[in-house]
C-alpha cells in the first residue's frame, strides 16, 4: 500500500509527462512518503484493446489506486484531451476507483492553446471515477527538460508545482512537507 499512487498516461518511451511525474514521485520520496507508479505502459496492449477488466495488470492497479490515499494523473495532451490509452485504461477500471481520494492532475503539451484540456478532459474524466480534483498545472514542452534529472526549467512553475501538491498532500491529512 502507497500513500500516494502516480498514473502515467503516455505511451512514449521517452516521455517528457513521465519525467515530470517522476521528479514529483523522487521529491514526495526524500520528504518519507511511499509513492506507487503506474503507467499505461505496463498494462498489456490486448487488455486495453479489448477490455480485459480481470486480467492481474489491471486487477492488481485497481488494487494499487484504490489502497492509495491520494492519486497523481499525469498525461500528454494528444489532439486536445488526454492520450487515448489513458482513457482506454480508466475504462476498465471499476467506476467508482477514485472515490473520496484527491486527484493531483498534470498534463504537457506543445502549445499553451491546449492549457484548458485540463478543464474540460481530464478532470472530468477523473471525477467520473469519482475522485476529487485539484486545480492542477500545465507544463508546456519548452518548460521540460528531459535529459535533467530536474526537468521543471521555471522557478514559478517549480513553485506552482509544489503548491499543488502541498495541497494534495494536505487534503491527505499530511501538512508542511514543503517548506
Ligand atoms: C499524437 C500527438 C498529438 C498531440 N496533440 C497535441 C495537441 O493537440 N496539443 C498540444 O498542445 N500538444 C500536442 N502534442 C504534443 C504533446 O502533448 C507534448 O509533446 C507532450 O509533452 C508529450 O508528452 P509525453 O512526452 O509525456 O508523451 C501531441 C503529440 C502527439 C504525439
Amino acid at each position: 500500500m502507497h500513500d500516494i499512487v502516480i498514473i502515467s498516461g503516455s505511451p512514449s518511451v521517452d516521455s517528457r509527462s513521465q519525467k515530470v511525474l517522476g521528479y514529483i514521485g523522487d521529491r514526495l520520496n526524500e520528504k518519507g512518503l511511499s509513492i506507487g507508479h503506474i503507467s499505461v505502459r505496463d498494462i498489456p496492449g490486448e487488455d486495453l484493446m479489448f477490455g480485459n477488466f480481470n486480467s492481474p495488470e489491471v486487477t492488481g492497479t485497481s488494487e494499487k489506486i484504490r489502497n492509495a490515499k491520494g492519486i497523481i494523473v499525469g498525461s500528454p495532451v494528444y489532439k486536445a484531451a488526454y492520450s487515448g490509452v489513458l482513457k482506454s485504461l480508466f475504462d476498465i477500471l471499476p467506476k467508482d476507483i477514485m472515490k473520496d481520494k484527491p486527484v493531483l492532475p498534470v498534463m504537457s503539451g506543445g502549445s499553451i492553446s491546449h492549457l484548458l484540456a485540463l478543464e474540460y478532459a481530464l478532470k472530468p474524466l477523473i471525477s467520473t471515477l469519482k475522485g476529487t480534483t485539484l486545480k492542477g498545472v500545465y507544463y508546456l514542452d519548452s518548460q521540460i527538460d528531459k535529459t535533467s534529472a530536474f526537468p521543471i526549467q521555471d522557478e514559478e512553475l517549480i513553485q506552482r508545482t509544489e503548491v499543488q501538491v502541498e495541497e494534495l498532500l494536505g487534503k491527505m491529512g499530511v501538512e508542511g512537507v514543503f517548506p
